[in-house]
């Protein structure tokens, strides 16, 4: 799956003030998970609010090509009548994941432990990132691999006939290695123990205990969270109702913070507190941002947010915030460069390893479009107030948050900003454009989305 093989330039330009109240779509990590255990539970599981963008639709695909039922029904609501655990079905042909890394490291995990043989490949962009973060532990779990050179995609795996359950360190940041060894355990016997020194967003363990699965977490002396899973339970579908995804309506709240005049309120968004450094973030810099009508939607706290256009000026981010707000760095370097001095962000090494070297992507993007900044190997950081910005071209190596982050720059920027691949947005966020329409904004380009 792919979102076309020729690129679509897109243009964002300042038209004015930002105003009205939107709702951006599901959470991607909820909506992948919610397809993924609905798959293995025994029954219909029914998800209201799935993001249907490409990265979850190719989740779903690889879940039916192992015998998972996934309608869609006329009101959105996806229906999921589950395979069960421990009895998935050979694929057929192969998996393909198109550009989504959370899609195909968790489902590697889940196949790994069934006695399947499987190929995953996906695009230019996902044939890059690391896979051996996934497939190291899943060798120590009976998984067979055979994968290109550095462990990337193309990659087959025969899974384990007799899994067994370890115990194991992330030694990166990631939801999704802690994840895929997770899932990877639900079809081990015994106890899988995962332990986290920094911890990351915490949805595969909240979702699996919804759906009935056996699984505890505790925080060790050394402050490292400890996942304990047992193994083999019977999943019992779930009604899921998916909130709003934080990392999407943060497009929105920087837009709304750096386009005079505006005031935006973006309902319904996830609060999960290892998804909002952001926020945190973006307040610290004197951001007017107000959590109205906070309320507990499906586990997980959610709340209207509403944005008003404010002076913002430069922080250090402390490091260890990252993992909360992994995915929003690019669309923060753009708020960044409308505050006053300098903002600071170290800690990013995982952002080398993203969509693209997002730390590279967006250091180019901002040079491009007059923007002062230093790029070390771990860190950026970004001058704002800069005279005349914009007028530039962004490369967006096939990544969905850089083309999002610099068409908000173009919204706010002197002269026009354009992306060479508008495209790729259907990766998380295909009503961006008709969305930021609604408020306000203008867009010029061959996307069909573009108003
Ligand atoms: C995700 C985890 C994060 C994030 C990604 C979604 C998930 O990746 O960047 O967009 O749903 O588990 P890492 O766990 O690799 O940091």
């Amino acid at each position: 799956m792919s979102h076309g093989s020729t690129p679509a330039p897109l243009t964002a330009r300042a038209t004015g003030a930002l105003t009205g109240t939107v709702r951006v779509p599901g959470d991607k990590s909820i909506s992948h998970r919610a397809l993924m255990f609905g798959a293995l539970a025994v029954g219909r599981t029914t998800a209201k609010g799935l993001l249907e963008s490409e990265d979850v639709l190719a989740t779903a695909d690889a879940m039916r090509a192992v015998g998972a039922k996934i309608a869609r029904q006329d009101d959105g609501t996806y229906v999921i009548d589950g395979v069960g655990l421990g009895s998935l079905l050979e694929p057929e042909g192969v998996i393909d994941f198109g550009n989504a890394g959370t899609g195909v490291r968790l489902t590697m995990g889940i196949f790994g432990t069934h006695d399947i043989a499987a190929t995953f490949v996906g695009d230019a962009s996902l044939s890059k990132r690391p896979m051996g973060r996934v497939l190291d532990p899943l060798r120590d779990m009976g998984t067979n691999v055979i994968a290109r050179s550095g462990d990337r995609l193309p990659a087959s795996i025969r899974g384990a006939k007799q899994p067994l359950p370890i115990t194991y360190r992330v030694p990166m940041p990631s939801a999704q290695v802690k994840s895929a060894v997770l899932l990877a355990g639900l079809n081990c016997p015994g106890e899988t123990t995962v332990i986290e020194p920094i911890a990351t967003r915490d949805h595969t363990e909240k979702m699996l205990a919804g759906f009935g699965a056996d699984i505890k977490v505790t925080v060790n002396d050394a402050g490292e969270r400890v996942i304990k899973l047992q193994g083999q339970p019977e999943l019992k579908p779930q009604d899921i109702d998916v909130p709003a995804d934080p990392s999407s309506a943060a497009f929105p709240i920087v837009a709304a913070l750096i386009v005079p005049g505006s005031d935006v309120t973006i309902e319904n968004v996830m609060l999960n507190e290892h998804r909002t450094g952001l926020i945190t973030t973006l307040i610290e810099m004197g951001g007017d941002i107000e959590l109205m009508n906070k309320r507990s939607a499906g586990g997980e706290e959610v709340a209207d947010i509403r944005v008003k256009h404010s002076k913002l000026k430069g922080i250090t981010v402390p490091a260890d915030r990252a993992p909360s707000m992994i995915d929003e760095y690019p669309v923060l370097a753009i708020a960044a460069a409308f505050a006053e001095g300098d903002t600071f962000m170290p800690g990013l090494d995982e952002l080398r390893v993203k969509e693209s070297d997002r730390l590279a992507a967006v250091a180019r993007g901002l040079e491009a479009n007059g923007i002062p900044c230093t790029e070390t190997e771990d860190t950026l950081t970004v001058t704002g107030g800069a005279d005349q910005i914009g007028g530039g071209t962004v490369v967006t190596h096939l990544d969905h948050r850089i083309a999002m982050s610099f068409l908000v720059l173009g919204m706010a920027a002197h002269k026009p900003v354009t992306v060479d691949d508008g495209a790729v947005i259907a990766t998380s966020f295909p009503t961006f454009t008709s969305l930021f329409a609604g408020l306000g904004a203008e867009f010029l380009g061959n996307d069909s989305e573009a108003a």
